[in-house]
Parts: C-alpha cells; structure tokens; sequence
C-alpha cells in the first residue's frame, strides 16, 4: 500500500486526526477533537502559515463558486472532498445567487458524512454521496440522476489532490482529473487547487507530519509545476495558475505580512 491508499475507515476515529477535522479546526470551527488541534498545532510550529492558507483556500472557493454561477452561468457543482460543513459551504454561495443550483458533495469522512447529512444536503437541490473521490465511476452513477448531464458542470478538486498519492494506475489523481475532464459535458470546468511548495524541506516535512498524524490518510505537498501537469489538454482561464489568494482576488492582494511563503494553495480554473 503507498501513501494515501489507505481506506478510510467507515466509523469516526477520534484518536487518529483527520484531515477534514484539521481543516475545520483551522477554519475556527468546532467540529473536531484535541486530537485534530494537536496535530493542527505540531503542522503550525513547522509551517506557520498553515491556519491563513485554510482561510485563503475557503475565500478561494467561495470566489470561485460566485464567478462560475455569474459569468459562466454554471448551476451544477460536484465537489470532491467538499470537507466538513463550514461558512460559505458550495450550495449556500450557489444558490444564494440562483436558487436552483444543484450540489453533490463527495468526502470519503465519516464525520463529514454525519455531519453533511444535516447541514449539507439540505435541500433537493443538494446531495452528500460517502465514496472516495477516486471512484469516479460510482460517482457518476450516484448523480447520474441528480444532474443533468447534458448540462454544463463545475467539477472541484479544492485543496484535496495533496491528500492522495502518486500510483501507476488508475488511483493517480492525474487520471482521475482526466477521467473526469472527459465524462463532463462540453462547456464545463475544472476548479484545481493543492498545497504546493518550492522548498524540499518543506514538502518533505510537511508529507511526513501529516502521513503519520494522519496514518496514512495523505498524499504529497507538490512543487507547482506538478500541479500544472493536471491540466493538460485544458483551457486555463485567466488570471492562470497563481496562489490562490491572487486568483481574481475582490480585496487589494495582501500585504508581505499576511502572504505564505513556506507553502501555498495553487491553482486556478479550465474550461472544456
Ligand atoms: C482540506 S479539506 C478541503 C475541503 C474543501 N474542499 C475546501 O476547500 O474548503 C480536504 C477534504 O478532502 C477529503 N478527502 C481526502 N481524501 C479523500 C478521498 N480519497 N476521497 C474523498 N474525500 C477525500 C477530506 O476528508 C477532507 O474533507
């Protein structure tokens, strides 16, 4: 088994830190245990930016969210590893703009599931379906009723592909992007965003802490340009692949002091 493969467990471990529990505690939220705050806390001391690029990454999506339904008119979003319920949560920014906008969120966490059963599938329009993103084709068949699938849809792949690993097959995040890009009807988009850095000893750190806090729930901090090979063959949109918190940013970018600069969500949007 390489990293990242392991299953997730379909009962809540509350003595094994999660990913989705971790964002949430970095995220101010309350959906978690010492134990996620801890490990929040070991991940802060060596990368100290991590608790802004949380915040930045969910300003990012809800951005992203609010350009997709205005400009592009896009009313259906499936949101691989959509994370546990938080402000601004995909539907909520869809449908406060068009209220039939359609959601399936996907998160392979039984807490996300618990929880999104409540808060995320909340209306017809929504849907929390329990599967690893990888398994793309029972995601198709779990929404193959729920969207219309002659219609535009926004895939989001938003600060997740760090959390699996590179395989040779069909488990790489690079052929699941792939295998998505091509089921998606024409005029869709991709939203691709992951933890990048151009320091080796970050990206080894950080891998490192997270693989064994997480045991082995975890993928890999890549360098940008590894990110840029996911969108092969796809239509970038402007501003390009930046760091998120510049990607059509609606506030003055920040200031030296409020930018990461160990590490960085990065990423942007394509069309197809
Ligand atoms: C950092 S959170 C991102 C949440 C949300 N996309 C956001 O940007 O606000 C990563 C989420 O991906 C989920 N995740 C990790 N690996 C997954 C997998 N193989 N299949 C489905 N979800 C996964 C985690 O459970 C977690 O909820």
């Amino acid at each position: 088994m390489v990293y990242g493969e392991k299953p997730q467990t379909h009962h809540i471990d509350m003595d094994t830190p999660s990913v989705a529990r971790m964002y949430d505690a970095l995220l101010g939220g309350v959906t978690n245990y010492a134990v996620d705050r801890d490990a929040c806390n070991e991940l802060l001391r060596i990368a100290p930016s991590t608790q802004l690029l949380a915040r930045n990454n969910r300003a990012f999506l809800g951005r992203v969210v609010r350009y997709l339904v205005e400009e592009h008119d896009i009313r259906q979003f499936l949101d691989h590893g959509s994370g546990l319920p938080s402000l601004e949560n995909v539907h909520e920014v869809a449908q406060d703009l068009y209220e039939d906008c359609r959601v399936a969120y996907v998160d392979n966490d039984p807490m996300v599931h618990a929880f999104g059963r409540t808060t995320l599938d909340e209306n017809d329009n929504t849907m929390v379906i329990d599967a690893d993103m990888r398994d793309s084709e029972d995601i198709f068949r779990a929404t193959a009723e729920f969207f219309d699938w002659k219609k535009p849809i926004a895939a989001l792949f938003v600060s997740v592909l760090h959390c699996l690993a590179d395989t040779n097959n069909d488990r790489d995040p690079g052929a699941m992007i792939k295998r998505v890009a091509t089921k998606l009807p024409a005029g869709s988009f991709l939203v691709i965003c992951q933890l990048v850095s151009n320091n080796a000893a970050v990206r080894t750190k950080v891998t490192q802490l997270m693989d064994e806090a997480t045991g082995g729930h975890w993928g890999r901090v890549r360098k940008p340009d590894e990110v840029r090979a996911y969108f092969e063959g796809l239509t970038i949109i402007e501003p390009g692949l930046v760091d998120v918190v510049d990607w059509k940013a609606d506030t003055p970018p920040p200031p030296p002091e409020l930018r990461a600069t160990d590490w960085v969500e990065w990423g942007g949007v394509a069309s197809i």
